[in-house]
């Protein structure tokens, strides 16, 4: 169970906890901070046991503490959860007024001692069979909000109960036991054969049976799906950092979903006929986001579409301005972003066609959009995305070239000029400039402030480069259209302070080369992130410093660029001695609204 959890350790948390059965009674060991905290326990040592549930949670209601972390107990209820419970302050009011008694500050002990008092009352006044499914099934129908539970009972201390509404979960099948995890990444060193549950479904796990239940409590027959992932693919295989081994993994996950498009070996592709769209509308969070951006530069430029790329978490609570010809795009490595999930079922309810772009095979996400087009980037475990990016962006090329041949629109764009043959090696070449990201995180890594400029899809990945630098080094950086800045930021540009600015574009560079020259002026100590064909034009009086990667395509460009700008994040938070695969305060999958 502690592998496991360490297996998502990844993920982002602050405190861990586990509950085991032994000898009939369920204990409990619980640490704040990291997972090695719950494992140097002595007394945990010496368990011997074979059901328990174990967490790590990522603090939403109440600070990281031991009080607060779970498994939380209440009565003859012992559970895990994730997701949030909205109304936990009205269910508590209620079982407040009915004596119960809370330790801790946290939504979930409300929901546990919400589902014991359901199964006190039902106990009380019924005598059959499946109480205990029956009380769950009863409880969650009360909560809102969404949910993962792993749940024990002290009266039958060898059997765990789960299910889930809008947080993941799924339940990993092998001959030598059964489990649950919110991730197949947890288990598979054990086992790569699952179910995925659905809502209002429940299962009922021992260590040699599971039994899947609806909401009538009628036994249900569930697909098994077996993963494509490897254990040896969540693993570091040599590299210092997660992070490091999947900037490296970029090459070939840029080359492959090339592959799939050209080969024409994924039929979704096809499934999305944009000669039927009058505009798009892309919803996602974090750097899915930035990438969305990067669609719409694409889908605007080249294939005459106008696209809408909105934030999720503000989707739901703004006016949807959908048409039965709006193309609805969700973006997720992950497939199971709440605010990107409720995007989805929002756009799904309102009618619009909907398209995801997902990297987590059967996610919820990749289950529920019309159309789902992965892009296979593998098991992505640094908190902050790099591959889960770079696929995602030459996904959207991919999407603007089909767009293009269906629209009849002429393209240039085939396999030649994308350099199909020679991408990889392209962004080999890039990864291996390691020196020249060093010299510049060098210069980066004392410093307290940091812009980022550039015009046009430059602009776009500023937007990324700045929050890898910011992610995973803590340093404060702003990325800004180089045009803009003087609009108000520029103010804040002192003698010395960074400004990188990002110029592939010919129809902006002389623009943007201004625009480096008026914070030059200003004192900032600036550096040209460019492509070779400018390499010329360079001189030391507008950049201090400047790093001049291949020429490509523009649907490469960014790909490219991004990747320098990964590595020279990863330099300067090294230099800065910081966590990089698991930055403060951030998680990998953000499942609570
Ligand atoms: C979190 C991660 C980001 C990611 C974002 C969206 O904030 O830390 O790296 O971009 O979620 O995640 P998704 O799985 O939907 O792409």
């Amino acid at each position: 169970m502690l592998n496991g959890l360490k297996n998502l350790e990844y993920r982002g948390y602050d405190s861990a906890g586990i509950a085991v059965s032994e000898n009939g009674a369920i204990k409990l060991y619980k640490r704040q901070g990291k997972l090695a905290n719950l494992e140097n326990e002595a007394s945990l040592q010496k368990v011997t046991s074979n059901t328990g549930i174990g967490h790590t949670r990522w603090a939403t209601h109440g600070i990281p503490n031991e009080t607060n972390a779970h498994p939380h107990i209440s009565g003859n209820v012992t559970l895990v959860h994730n997701g949030i419970i909205e109304n936990y302050n009205e269910l508590k009011a209620f079982l407040l007024d009915k004596g119960v008694t809370f330790n801790s500050q946290t939504d979930t002990e409300v929901a546990c001692a919400y589902i014991n008092y359901i199964y006190e009352e039902m106990k009380q006044h019924f005598n059959e069979e499946n109480l205990k499914l029956k009380a769950i099934l009863k409880a969650c129908s009360d909560f809102r909000g969404s949910y993962a539970f792993g749940i024990m009972f002290k009266d039958e201390p060898n059997t765990i109960y789960a299910t889930r509404k809008d947080s993941p979960l799924i339940v990993g099948l092998s001959d030598d036991g059964n489990f649950i995890a919110s991730d197949i990444s947890a288990i598979l060193e054990y086992t790569k054969r699952y179910m995925l549950l659905d809502y209002m479904e429940i299962a009922k796990i021992s260590t040699d049976t599971v039994t899947v239940y609806n909401e009538k409590l009628e036994t249900i027959d569930k697909k098994i799906n077996e993963a494509t992932w490897s254990a040896t693919e969540c693993k570091k295989n040599g590299y210092d950092h997660f992070m490091l081994k999947e900037i490296n993994e970029q090459p070939i996950a840029i080359k492959d979903v090339y592959k799939r498009y050209f080969e024409n070996q994924d039929e979704n592709y096809d499934k999305v006929d944009f000669s039927k769209y009058t505009n798009i509308n892309i919803v996602a969070c974090g750097s899915a986001m930035h990438a969305s951006l990067v669609g719409k530069y694409l889908f605007e430029n080249y294939a005459n579409i106008p696209t809408t790329v909105d934030i999720a978490s503000e989707y739901r609570y703004k006016k949807q301005l959908l048409t039965p010809t709006t193309l609805v795009v969700i973006v997720s490595q992950s497939g199971e972003t709440a605010d990107s999930l409720a995007a989805l079922r929002i756009s799904k309810e309102k009618g619009a066609t909907t398209l995801a772009i997902i990297n987590a095979v059967g996610s919820t996400i990749a289950r529920e959009a019309d159309i789902t087009i992965y892009t296979h980037a593998g098991p992505e475990i640094a908190v902050a995305t790099t591959k889960g990016y770079t696929t995602q962006v030459a996904t959207f090329g991919c999407l603007a070239m089909n767009a293009m041949k269906q629209k009849n629109i002429q393209t240039e764009f085939n396999k030649e000029k994308i350099e199909f043959d020679k991408i990889d090696k392209i962004l080999t070449s890039v990864i291996a400039n390691i020196e020249e990201y060093r010299k510049i995180a060098k210069y980066l890594s004392d410093k307290n402030d940091i812009f980022f400029i550039g015009r046009g899809n430059d602009y776009n990945m500023c937007m990324e480069g700045s929050l890898k630098l910011k992610e995973i080094s803590y340093i404060h950086s702003e990325a800004y259209p180089a045009g803009e800045l003087k609009h108000g930021t520029i103010s804040l540009v002192e003698e010395g302070t960074p400004v990188i600015a990002i110029a592939t574009e010919k129809e902006l560079y002389e623009k943007t080369v201004s625009n480096i020259k008026e914070t030059k002026a200003r004192g900032a100590f600036t550096i040209l992130i460019s492509t070779e064909e400018f390499k010329d034009t360079y001189t030391e009086d507008f950049a201090d410093i400047a790093l001049f990667l291949p020429t490509t395509t523009t649907f490469n460009e960014g790909i490219v660029v991004v990747t320098a700008l990964q590595l020279i994040a990863y330099e300067t938070a090294k230099l800065r001695g910081c966590d990089i695969d698991k930055p403060k305060n951030l998680a990998k999958s953000v499942t609570v609204e």
